[in-house]
C-alpha cells in the first residue's frame, strides 16, 4: 500500500508541485512559536468562507431569484426541504460568525502591528477582502425579499443619489429600475452566488501567498527570519506550521464550532441581531418599516453616516471610515510593532478606539434621538482621531526595548 501511495505521489509530483506546495505552505513553513489566542481567527475565517460557500450552494438549489417567488422559496426551504432550516440557519448565522472572526482577526493585526512593513500588502489584500465581504452580505441580505431586505437595500442604494451630478442615474443603473425590483433581485443573486465569491476566494489565496512570502508576525512583533540557525537556515524561533499549528487550529475550530452550533440550534436569530424580525414579513414596497437598521456588522458605519447631518457629508464620512483603514500601515510611525512594547499613549488610543467602535455599533442599531446622535458624533470624532493623529502620537509615545528573541 505504501509503495502504491509513494509511486502515486511521485507520479503527481513529476507533473504538479504537490509535495513542494505541501512543504512550502505547511510542513516546512516555519511560523513563530509564540502564536496565541488571537492567531486562531485567520484559519477560522477560512473555515467560515468554505462553510458559507457549501451551505450557499445547497440553498441555491431551491431558492428562486424572482420577486414573486423569492420569499416563498425561502419559507419552502425552511419548512419543507429536509434539513433546509439547518442549511439556511448555518448560512445566515454563519454570516455573522464570519464577521466576528474577521473583526477579531483585524483587531489582532492592530494589537501586534501585523500591518507594518513588510506586511503592508497582506493588510491591503485583507482590506479588499473586508470590502468584498461587506458587499457579499449586503447582496445576500436582499435575497429573502423580506421587509428588511427591501428597505435596507433601498436606504443604502439611495445613498448613491447623494453623489452630485451622476448620483441619481448611477442609482438607477445599479438597481436596474427606478425602485428596487425584480431586476435588482436578479442581478444581486448572480453577484452574490458567483461574482463576489470568486473574488473572495481568489483574494483569500493571494492573502495567504503574500503572508507566506514574508512570514507571519507574532505577539512580540519580532522578525524571526532575522535570527536563523546558520547550519540549517531555519529560523531559531520558528516551528513547522504542520503539525504544530494545524493541530492547534483544530482546537480553535472545535471550540468555535461548539459556540456556533449553540447559536444555530438555540438562537439562530439571536434576538434579531443575526436575522431581523421584520425580515420574516414579505417585502412590501408600499409600507416602510418604522425603524430601518442594517445588521450589526454594518452598524458602526451606519451610525457614522447618520451622525453627519448632511447626506453627502454622511456618505463621505462613511466611505472615509472604511477608506482610512487602507492607510493604516503608513499611519503607524512607532519604532515597535507590538502593543507589548508600545507606550501608554497608543494603549489609551486603542482603548478609546474600541469603545468608540463598539459604541457606534450599538448606536447604529437604535433609532436616532438627539442624545444618541451626539454620542455618535463624539464616537465618530474618536474613530477618525485614532487614525488621523496616529502619525503624531505613535511617534511621541515612549516605547519599551524589544528583545532579540521571542518571549
Ligand atoms: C476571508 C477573510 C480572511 C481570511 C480567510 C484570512 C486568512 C488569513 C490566514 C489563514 C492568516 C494566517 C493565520 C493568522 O495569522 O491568523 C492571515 C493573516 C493575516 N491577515 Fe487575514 N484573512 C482574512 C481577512 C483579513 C482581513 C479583513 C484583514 C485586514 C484588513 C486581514 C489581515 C491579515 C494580516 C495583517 C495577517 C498577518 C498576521 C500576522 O502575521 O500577524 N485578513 N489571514
Amino acid at each position: 500500500m505504501t509503495k502504491i501511495l509513494n509511486a502515486s505521489r511521485e507520479w503527481v509530483d513529476a507533473r504538479f508541485p504537490m509535495t513542494k506546495m505541501w512543504d512550502d505552505h505547511l510542513a516546512k513553513y516555519y511560523a513563530p512559536k509564540n502564536f496565541n489566542f488571537w492567531y486562531y481567527f485567520g484559519s477560522l475565517a477560512l473555515m467560515m468562507l468554505v462553510l458559507q460557500i457549501i451551505t450557499g450552494i445547497f440553498l441555491a438549489t431551491n431558492y428562486k431569484p424572482d420577486a414573486e417567488l423569492a420569499f416563498a422559496s425561502v419559507e419552502y426551504i425552511m419548512r419543507d426541504i429536509d434539513y433546509g432550516w439547518l442549511i439556511r440557519y448555518l448560512h445566515s448565522t454563519g454570516a455573522s460568525f464570519f464577521f466576528i472572526a474577521v473583526y477579531l482577526h483585524m483587531f489582532r493585526a492592530l494589537l501586534y502591528g501585523s500591518y507594518r512593513k513588510p506586511r503592508e500588502l497582506i493588510w491591503l489584500i485583507g482590506m479588499f477582502i473586508y470590502v468584498c465581504l461587506m458587499a457579499e452580505s449586503f447582496l445576500g441580505y436582499l435575497l429573502p425579499w423580506g421587509q428588511m431586505s427591501y428597505w435596507g437595500a433601498q436606504v443604502i442604494l439611495s445613498l448613491f443619489g447623494a453623489i452630485p451630478y451622476i448620483g441619481e442615474d448611477l442609482a438607477i443603473w445599479v438597481r436596474g429600475d427606478f425602485v428596487i425590483a425584480d431586476a435588482t433581485l436578479n442581478r444581486f443573486f448572480i453577484y452574490h452566488v458567483v461574482a463576489v465569491p470568486i473574488i473572495l476566494l481568489g483574494l483569500a489565496v493571494v492573502h495567504i501567498i503574500a503572508l507566506h512570502e514574508v512570514g507571519s508576525n507574532n505577539p512580540d512583533g519580532i522578525e524571526i527570519k532575522k535570527n536563523k540557525d546558520p547550519a540549517t537556515g531555519i529560523p531559531i524561533d520558528g516551528i513547522p506550521f504542520h503539525p504544530y499549528y494545524s493541530v492547534k487550529d483544530i482546537v480553535g475550530i472545535a471550540v468555535f464550532l461548539i459556540i456556533f452550533s449553540a447559536v444555530v440550534f438555540y438562537a439562530p436569530e439571536l434576538g434579531g441581531y443575526f436575522l431581523e424580525y421584520n425580515n420574516f414579513i414579505p417585502a412590501d414596497p408600499m409600507k416602510t418599516p418604522e425603524h430601518i437598521a442594517p445588521l450589526w456588522y454594518f452598524t458602526p458605519f451606519y451610525a457614522i453616516l447618520r451622525a453627519i447631518p448632511d447626506k453627502l457629508g454622511g456618505v463621505i464620512a462613511m466611505g472615509g471610515a472604511i477608506g482610512i483603514l487602507f492607510l493604516l500601515p503608513w499611519l503607524d510611525r512607532s519604532p515597535v510593532k507590538s502593543i507589548r512594547y508600545k507606550g501608554p499613549i497608543f494603549k489609551v488610543a486603542l482603548f478609546l478606539f474600541v469603545i468608540a467602535f463598539s459604541g457606534l455599533c450599538y448606536l447604529g442599531m437604535l433609532a436616532p434621538t438627539d442624545i444618541r446622535t451626539l454620542f455618535a458624533q463624539i464616537f465618530t470624532a474618536i474613530y477618525f482621531g485614532f487614525f488621523i493623529l496616529m502619525p503624531i502620537y505613535s511617534k511621541l509615545d515612549k516605547t519599551k526595548p524589544v528583545p532579540e528573541r521571542l518571549t
